[in-house]
């Protein structure tokens, strides 16, 4: 039933589809995902990386239609997380005669404090490499690609870089390269991937691109989603770009509002940025999900965010966006971004307050300072607001 999938000649895809998969640790999933795994055959046949443990028989079976997983010489791990490592205890089991390759430290520390002190670890370093037989693997570190521990294993001889995480989507299909599916719908999976799981180390994306960057391939074959071979040189653009503290002339509007007067400041905002020919989006946080905000935040340089006041503070769903930018916001900063803190109140501006607070903590800029407007604003009011954030984002841009 599982069957695996030629990649190259020896070289098979035997990972998992994981069609229902709907969160990913809270990001929304909505084309599900897949763990993917490579096996190698070679005079020493090699597996990369493994599944998450409810698909272990998905993979022991695509690797058992292949070979006897006895005769596995080798089990690359990767990357610790347990969506790619969750069956190494079961597939060591399965192959007896195989050692564990793992980054060091980390990988080691990682998979020991994981799977206990028994497993055969073997332990590598970026610019090791291993012969197994016809071909000759290289690892090389990708430290907080997301984790300490990521690495790649590039086989110079089928030219594919195993890429693990980096260049990954939560994309489901039945089919597994790039030039098979909407290759549009791969890439904005690509960057949903990356906003809302790489974002914040933008600068380790710039140094692993720069590591790979004299290695030739013609194949990037992450562990999530499709493989790609005909839009390489893409994927790669787009990390650059991506990991890049350059941003777009482009807006994002996130709000929630009890009565409506902070959505029509919303709205405003939204008609200033037209006025300013930049392209903007708007969310309403009470039926947009924040991981789907994120794709748009990653490469617009400027953010709004409204909220009126509830209980002294701001709406917990504007808390939990903000919660989550911090978090996702790149530890060398926003460079050059412009984020405006907006929202109505009845009697106390607290929630506008909070706002600004995480935005600051979140590294952008606030050239208008705080917005705040007791109670609803009459439509003067709010063209008056619209001009405001006009003056003010033409000042910032200067
Ligand atoms: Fe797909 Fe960091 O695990």
């Amino acid at each position: 039933m599982f069957k695996p999938v030629q990649v190259k000649p020896d070289v098979y895809w035997v990972g998992a589809v994981d069609w229902t998969e709907r969160s990913f640790h809270g990001y929304t999933t909505d084309r599900g995902s897949t763990y993917n795994a490579y096996l190698i055959l070679d005079d020493e046949p090699t597996l990369i990386d493994t599944v998450k443990v409810q698909f272990s028989d998905q993979l022991i079976e695509r690797v058992s239609a292949l070979i006897d997983p006895a005769k596995i010489r080798h089990v690359v791990s990767n990357h610790v997380e347990e969506d790619h490592s969750g069956a190494i205890p079961r597939i060591m089991e399965l192959c007896p005669n195989a050692d564990l390759i793992t980054s060091s430290p980390h990988g080691e520390s990682g998979l020991r404090a994981h799977f206990g002190d028994d497993l055969p670890y073997r332990p590598v370093k970026t610019g090791d490499t291993l012969c197994i037989g016809t071909r000759t693997l290289t690892f090389v570190a990708t430290v907080m690609v997301h984790w300490p521990d990521n690495m790649v294993t590039y086989d110079a001889f089928d030219k594919i870089l195993f890429s693990n995480d980096a260049f990954g989507q939560h994309f489901a299909s039945d089919r597994r390269f790039d030039d098979e599916v909407e290759v549009e719908e791969a890439l904005y999976e690509a960057r949903k991937y990356y906003s809302n799981i790489v974002m914040p180390y933008g600068f380790n994306v710039g140094k692993a691109l720069e590591a790979l960057d004299g290695l030739d391939f013609d194949m990037i074959a992450p562990c999530h989603g499709v493989i790609w071979r005909s839009d390489v040189a893409r994927i790669l653009s787009l990390y650059h770009e991506w990991c890049a503290p350059t941003s777009n002339e482009t807006a994002v509007v996130v709000y929630d509002s009890m009565w409506h007067a902070t959505e029509r400041m919303a709205l405003a905002v939204v008609d200033a940025f037209v006025r300013l020919d930049v392209p903007c989006r708007l969310f309403d946080l009470k039926v947009d999900h924040i991981s789907n905000v994120m794709p748009e935040i990653l490469t617009s340089r400027y953010l709004a965010v409204g909220t009126p006041t509830l209980n002294s503070g701001m709406l917990p769903t504007v808390a939990w966006f903000l919660a989550y930018l911090k978090g996702l916001s790149p530890h060398t900063g926003w460079k050059g971004r412009a984020a405006i803190p907006f929202g109505s109140y009845g009697w106390a501006s607290l929630g506008q307050k909070e706002v600004a607070e995480m935005i600051e903590k979140s590294g952008y800029e606030m050239p208008l300072g705080t917005i705040s407007h007791q109670w609803a604003m009459s439509d003067e009011e709010l063209m008056a607001f619209e001009q405001q954030v006009v003056d003010g984002i033409t000042a910032f841009r200067g």
